[in-house]
């Protein structure tokens, strides 16, 4: 295992994964820098993951798809390693804008390893999806299911895995994980930071949230006829405190040349309906929904092996989905206009009294 001592480059780390992320590599006690364009993120997330840690972050503004800027970050900040997160990542808008996916996640992926090469910095840890694996043929999900993406996203992220191994084939100083995340929810359990999307959600939890707090009447569920236990879909939600300290273990682990791709799951599927009513639980409150018809594109079931994670990294997930909804639940209440709007005074004062663990 490595031991770290390492300034961390986390591109995308101003958004909902990355700032988790961020949180749990400053409690590690590595440095970190984060670059992001913040075309879907807030920059608010950022000082509360140093109000939360207590520790000071670097933070540039820019674009993984400019080369020189990522040049001279990783020159500039003494960079050891990346975690690369930034992407564009909705499903159904890849439909539509193909080459804007392309160009930010493939292209922006190829700049950013130009650069590492360039500035011999050459451990990195990409954020990949379940997504690559397609529509199962068997439950559950091993790391050697056949991979056949279904839409543009979940192509650029296979393509990026295999531009990842044809590197470190051609170089054995790359060493590189690919993990391959299921479905993240869930937030800090300080409620200071968490998943704020912009416009309507796409993804279940933050819909639901939004539902429970009144921001919206009803709860479209698509689907009641899989054949499932309730006729609503499975997922394997993982607690994104849970999926960032994955990243950490990968980095620690990343001690031989190679790829190493790792799926971040539970290994336990929850239905639609399930998730409901934990949330309703958590909440205390009603999540009014109505049946809807499945929405184009989705599996009735899709849930991890997680076994390879314990043996390769070491890791596990350990957190419920009662504490899933819970820990989304008080970010929602805390925040019901995410991070707009927030006055740091306020943050500042509250996370003042977090303890962390109380
Ligand atoms: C989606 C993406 C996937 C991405 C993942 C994490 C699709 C087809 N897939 O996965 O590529 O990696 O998010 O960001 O978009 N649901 C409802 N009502 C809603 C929202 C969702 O019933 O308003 C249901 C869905 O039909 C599904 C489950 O909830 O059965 C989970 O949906 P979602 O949160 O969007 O995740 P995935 O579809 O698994």
């Amino acid at each position: 295992m490595r031991k770290l001592s390492e300034m961390v480059l986390v591109t995308g780390g101003a958004g909902y994964i990355g700032s988790h992320v961020c949180i749990a590599l400053l409690d590690a006690g590595l440095d970190v820098v984060v670059l992001d364009n913040l075309s879907n993120s807030n920059k608010v997330s950022l000082e509360r993951v140093q109000s939360i840690c207590r520790r000071a972050l670097a933070f540039r503004h820019a674009d993984i798809r400019h080369e020189e800027a990522i040049h001279d970050v990783l020159r500039s900040c003494g960079v050891t390693a990346v975690i690369h997160l930034a992407g564009l990542k909705a499903v159904g808008d890849s439909n539509v804008r193909p080459l804007t996916y392309y160009e930010n996640n493939l292209l922006g992926t190829m700049r950013l390893v130009s650069a590492m090469k360039r500035a011999n910095v050459k451990t990195l840890v990409f954020s990949s999806s379940a997504t690559v694996y397609g529509i199962p043929k068997y439950l559950p999900l091993d790391e050697k299911h056949p991979l056949c993406p279904t839409n543009p996203y979940g192509r650029t992220k296979l393509a990026i895995e295999e531009m990842l191994k044809d590197l470190c084939r051609s170089d054995d100083g790359w060493r590189i994980a690919n993990l391959r995340y299921f479905n993240p929810v869930g937030a800090h359990e300080s409620g200071l930071v968490g998943e704020d999307p912009l416009g309507p959600p796409n993804n279940l939890l933050p819909f639901v949230a939004q539902v429970a707090i009144g921001r919206r009447e009803t709860l479209q569920i698509w689907g009641n006829d899989y054949d499932t236990p309730d006729g609503t879909g499975v997922r394997d939600f993982i607690h994104v405190v849970d999926l960032a300290s994955g990243h950490l273990s990968a980095l620690r682990h990343l001690s031989r040349p190679g790829v190493l791709t790792v799926n971040l799951g539970t290994g336990n599927g929850s239905s639609v309906l399930n998730v409901v009513r934990t949330f309703e639980a958590a909440s205390g409150r009603s999540v009014p929904y109505e049946f809807r018809e499945r929405r184009a594109g989705d599996v009735a079931v899709c849930y991890a092996d997680p076994t390879f994670a314990i043996e390769a990294l070491g890791w596990k997930s350990t957190r419920s989905l009662e504490q899933m909804c819970a820990d989304h639940w008080r970010w929602q209440l805390q925040n019901p206009d995410g991070y707009h709007g927030s006055e740091l005074a306020k943050v500042r004062e509250r996370s003042k009294h977090f303890r962390r663990h109380a």
